[in-house]
């Protein structure tokens, strides 16, 4: 069996800089025409400037002849000029910008504390079209884990949005049934849904011992939440899109004490892809959810080049870990075997 998508695209992703930048970008590259690049960089991508400094990095270690365009991002802080911004914008520099409450994942201490104190820069973004992409998660301490994405709906992206109707809102990564419908009840607002989400349960990341490499943030929901995920995932709906949210940490960061959040998924995200979507009996929303929604979203073409995905009968190996300069990343394991392959 055989089907031929147009090229993906993946709207979340985290590239890293140096030796990790050089190890992974080629799992995505491989497959992808573009991605949304995450800013959250130590330090993060606050600028225009940074955001071109950042993305003439990625460019420099793009393999020969690839074709990938990274789409860049701006890290929101207290202090982000919305002139500079909108400058970026304008300039085809930026794509988005990025909001991470304060505390919230990975890098993500200068994130916004207070969001009275980025409504300039959110007016300006909603006045010229541009995205804001969220990570919505609360951060009070007294919020379980695992609510902390309804929270965040309820306290600040319902207030934001009744504020600010225009701004266009991506909720990223989202995990729950309460996100599904959120997104699905306003206008104006999408949502990216992981691979990985769409596979794993907080049983998959608990149960029989710990697994680090099932660790992300938002943490896995209860089954209940996942199976909401894939019925929006394969519905066609043009308000969720893929966004893998393929996080790299080296493998001594994750198998720790205190593990990193971070599911790398690149490698094989369009066999896993394939597998939910014909599990779901939905292949032929697949090239909407992975090529055509994120793009009408963004305002953008799709690409114009295609893929083919075949079903092979013996199962597809692909490598558990990307060996990098800095060090080994296990590639996400979906428990299950893989039969789709890229051709
Ligand atoms: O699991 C995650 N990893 N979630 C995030 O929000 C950040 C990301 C990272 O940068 O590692
Ligand atoms: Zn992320």
């Amino acid at each position: 069996m055989q089907i031929t998508l147009t090229r993906p695209d993946d709207w979340h992703l985290h590239l890293r800089d140096g030796d990790m930048l050089k190890g992974i970008l080629p799992e995505t590259t491989r497959d992808f025409g573009r991605a949304i690049i995450m800013p959250n960089l130590v330090p993060p991508v606050v600028t225009s400037l940074d955001a071109l400094q950042y993305r003439a990095r990625i460019i420099d270690l793009l393999p020969e002849g690839d074709d990938f365009i990274p789409l860049m991002t701006l890290y929101l802080t207290e202090a982000t000029d919305p002139a500079d911004v909108a400058m970026a914008a304008k300039t085809g520099t930026i794509s988005a910008v990025k909001l991470y409450p304060a505390g919230a994942t990975t890098n993500s201490d200068s994130g916004v504390k207070n969001i009275e104190n980025v409504m300039p820069v959110l007016e300006r973004m909603a006045e010229i079209g541009l995205p804001l992409c969220v990570h919505g998660e609360v951060t009070d301490p007294s919020v379980d884990i695992f609510d902390r994405e309804a929270v965040f709906i309820e306290r600040v992206l319902a207030p934001l949005r009744a504020r600010l109707p225009e701004l266009k809102i991506i909720m990223e990564h989202v995990t729950t049934r309460d996100g599904v419908d959120y997104v699905n009840s306003a206008e104006n607002i999408a949502a990216t849904i992981t691979t990985h989400h769409l596979i794993i349960n907080r049983n998959h990341l608990l149960v029989g011992g710990i697994k680090p490499h099932y660790y992300c943030l938002p943490v896995a929901k209860r089954e209940a939440h996942r199976r909401a995920l894939v019925e929006a995932a394969t519905s066609g709906n043009p308000k969720f899109f893929l966004g893998t949210d393929s996080a790299p940490h080296s493998d001594p960061n994750k198998e720790s004490a205190c593990g990193c959040a971070g599911v790398f998924s690149a490698t094989n995200t369009m066999a896993c892809l394939a597998h939910v979507f014909e599990d779901a009996g939905a292949l032929d929303a697949l090239e909407a959810f992975t090529s055509l929604n994120g793009p009408a979203f963004y305002g953008l073409p799709p690409n114009a080049g295609k893929i083919s995905l075949t079903k092979q009968d013996t199962p597809v190996t692909f490598p558990a870990k990307i060996e990098t300069g800095a060090g080994p990343v296990t590639v996400f394991d979906p428990g299950f075997p893989l039969y789709w392959s890229l051709t």
